[in-house]
């Protein structure tokens, strides 16, 4: 007994939690995810994956994206950059949905598989169904050799290492580096990208790891506060536009993993169908509000929600007075292009989710009900 807690505080690094670990070894994890494949200085992005299966997918009608919970999350993400930079009809499909209402699938459909396991049950058959009727699967997985892993026609592994914690952290920000790679070079070969948007990309992406860095050292103790003021909430409400949005979702997602509070991601301007009538005093609604090209639209957003008398909590662009003086809470995040800034903005809402949990005095390594890998029905 006594043995095993001494080494699970050795696993743990001197963290409290894994889920906490596994949050500060993003920069290591995300730069791990681009090494060797992303070159910097010559500005080239290597991916074998990509390669193998460059001729369908330069000819692909669509590619579908299937995943589940968090791993969707990156896909909707991917989505709206694949779409945006590579100008390919892109769709993201819940596996469980997909297996099971006998979609249109063709050969030239490229399907990506997005899972951290690699052994989601609803994902594999998905793909099992998909390469039936001769669509061509690429495997965005983590864990090597795993089912979804030897099933895909090609692949690229994200290099997060093992994630204990149920919550899924690193492995997201790990699938969005290479989710990331893989719009960018395909935009490239596509000729869909003007050279000076690729090379902004590139050159945010090589230092995201730094920048996660940043977040953590600047960040902890003020999000350590913000969450002890918010412990009790009984709900919470994550907006975000474009980029942001899928954000705002996975940011819910954590929050009720975690905490169980319950908690709802929406596009921002939706707000409006719903949402917003459960805004009072007692609400505190979450913005993902880096800076991009709605930062305005955001900002009437947040006014709409102050003028309820809701709490707005925002995750900001370093240098963003206009946000931070209609807000009580901040997060701040270094500004980047709003197409890389969603793999900076969703660290802080790992940490809110963390602390709270925390003040809950909940088990955030494996919360209630929740599976890590979920292999059944
Ligand atoms: C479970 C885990 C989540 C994960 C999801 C998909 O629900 O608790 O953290 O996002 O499965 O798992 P996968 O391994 O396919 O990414």
């Amino acid at each position: 007994q006594k043995l095993d807690l001494e080494l699970a505080a050795i696993e743990k690094n001197g963290f409290d939690h894994f889920m906490l670990k596994e949050i500060f070894e993003q920069p290591q994890t995300i730069f791990d995810s681009l090494r060797g494949r992303l070159d910097g200085g010559q500005q080239t992005i290597t991916l074998s994956g990509v390669d193998k299966i460059a001729d369908k997918l330069m000819a692909a009608n669509r590619i579908i994206i299937v995943a589940c919970g968090t791993s969707w999350h990156a896909g909707l993400l991917a989505e709206y950059v694949i779409e945006e930079l590579c100008r390919i009809n892109v769709e993201v499909e819940y596996a469980s949905e997909f297996r099971y209402r006998n979609p249109i699938i063709t050969d030239k459909d490229v399907i990506i598989a997005i899972s951290q396991s690699g052994e989601t049950a609803d994902t594999l058959v998905a793909i099992e169904t998909a390469k039936k009727q001769g669509a061509t699967i690429f495997g965005l997985v983590n864990v090597v050799g795993s089912s979804i892993a030897r099933l895909s026609d090609a692949g690229a592994y994200t290099h997060a290492g093992p994630e204990i914690g149920v919550a899924s952290t690193k492995a997201f920000t790990a699938q969005l580096a290479v989710l990331y790679l893989i719009a960018l070079k395909v935009a490239k070969v596509k000729n869909t990208i003007t050279d000076d948007l690729y090379s902004v990309l590139v050159t945010d992406l090589v230092k995201v790891p730094e920048h996660v860095q940043q977040i953590l050292e600047t960040q902890d103790q003020n999000i350590r506060e913000i969450a002890a003021k918010y412990t009790d909430a009984r709900d919470f409400l994550y907006l975000g536009r474009g980029y942001n949005f899928p954000i705002a979702l996975e940011g819910a997602l954590k929050l009720k993993e975690i905490s169980y509070i319950h908690a709802e991601g929406y596009p921002a301007a939706e707000m409006k169908h719903g949402p917003i009538a459960l805004v009072d005093e007692h609400l505190p609604v979450v913005f993902v509000a880096t800076k991009d090209s709605y930062h305005e639209k955001i900002v009437s957003n947040i006014q709409e929600i102050k003028a309820r008398k809701g709490k707005v909590v925002a995750v900001v662009s370093e240098g963003d007075n206009t946000v931070t003086s209609l807000t009580d809470d901040v997060m701040v995040v270094p500004l980047v292009h709003e197409i890389i800034a969603p793999i900076l903005s969703v660290v802080p809402l790992q940490l809110l989710s963390y602390y709270i949990g925390v003040n809950r005095g909940l088990d955030v390594d494996k919360p209630r009900n929740l599976a890590k890998s979920v292999t059944v029905e």
